[in-house]
């Protein structure tokens, strides 16, 4: 068929095929620019808008809710300089360079790059859109993990995304300028402070997305008890989010265990049995940030 008209004079079978066939490149094209099909939910857009007015994020959420995905698009959209008709966030208008890390070098390879580009042997098809992925440049070491994703980005340029990880330590945070951050899992506070260093010349945006199981860390109290302009918090939790059906998230709900359920459904930081968070300070928290309704009752 050379001629979509063909397709009338087609017997009915063929025009079957023809169609699952239309019907399945369609599909592949819509994996291959994720970005451009992204509709975030409520809370992810509440998270990218306020990058317009704070440099430090946190979207602190429940497991397998969208936290990771909302942290690969910012860099999709900064990278490629394709802003999205609903975007209300931070904008750059020339090629980035930015950084996502992750915890070790493995999960780094199967989040955050996997959000980015896709998993290993799929190219293209996560967050920055097929076409606008120019090289993908291996790192040594770990198997199909990458060093970096060279972009291009609207104005013909070209955008680098940087890829880290945690386990290698503050100083392979050290060096660069940065035009922006993506944290995905929690840094350690040193690696977080050290991150923010390298955006300070643009002071560009860093972002956070994690689900809270270490407990009222430094990173967590940093967003949630140090009020700055400069710091936002978005919580997210499974109701927030429309991939799961209610008899789904009942489900996820109940396999967890009461001391965990809190923070992998709902996003709220797990205090745990030696807990080290004063009663003050969890009440301030409480209020401050859109979780009295699940927050743990002091004294059970
Ligand atoms: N805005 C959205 N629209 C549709 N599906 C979404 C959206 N956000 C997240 N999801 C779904 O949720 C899954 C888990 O998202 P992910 O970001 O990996 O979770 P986590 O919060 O654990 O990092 C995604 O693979 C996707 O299927
Ligand atoms: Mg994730």
């Amino acid at each position: 068929m050379k001629n979509l008209n063909d397709i009338d004079s087609l017997p009915p079978e063929q025009a079957e095929v023809a169609l699952t066939r239309l019907e399945a490149i369609k599909a592949q094209r819509a994996v291959e620019n994720a970005l451009a099909h992204y509709v975030p939910y409520p809370r992810q857009q509440q998270f990218h808008n306020a990058g317009a007015t704070h440099r430090e994020r946190l979207l602190i959420a429940a497991n397998q809710s969208g936290k990771s995905l909302a942290g690969g698009m910012e860099c999709a959209v900064h990278a490629t300089g394709r802003y999205p008709d609903w975007w209300r966030g931070r904008r750059f208008d020339k090629p980035t360079i930015g950084w996502g890390a992750g915890t070790t070098n493995e999960t780094t390879r199967d989040t955050v790059q996997r959000i980015l580009v896709g998993r290993s042997g799929q190219p293209g098809t996560g967050a920055i859109p097929k076409d606008a992925i120019l090289e993908l440049v291996s790192a040594r070491g770990t198997p199909d993990l990458l060093d970096s994703i060279k972009i291009g980005h609207v104005s013909g340029g070209v955008s680098v995304i940087g890829l880290k990880s945690y386990q290698r330590g503050r100083e392979s945070f050290q060096g660069e300028t940065l035009d922006y951050l993506w944290f995905d899992e929690e840094p350690p506070a040193d690696i977080f402070t050290e991150g923010l260093t390298r955006t300070n010349v643009n002071q560009g945006p860093v972002w956070v997305t994690f689900t809270p199981l270490l407990g009222m860390s430094e990173t967590v109290r940093r967003f949630l008890l140090e009020k700055s302009p400069d710091r936002d918090v978005t919580t997210m939790t499974l109701d927030d989010v429309e991939h799961f059906t209610a008899e789904e998230k009942a489900k996820i709900a109940a396999s967890y265990s009461a001391h965990e359920r809190e923070a992998r459904t709902k996003g709220v930081p797990t205090l745990g049995s030696g807990r080290i968070f004063p009663v003050a300070e969890e009440m301030l928290a409480c209020e401050q940030h859109d979780f009295p309704r699940y927050w743990p009752r002091i004294g059970g």
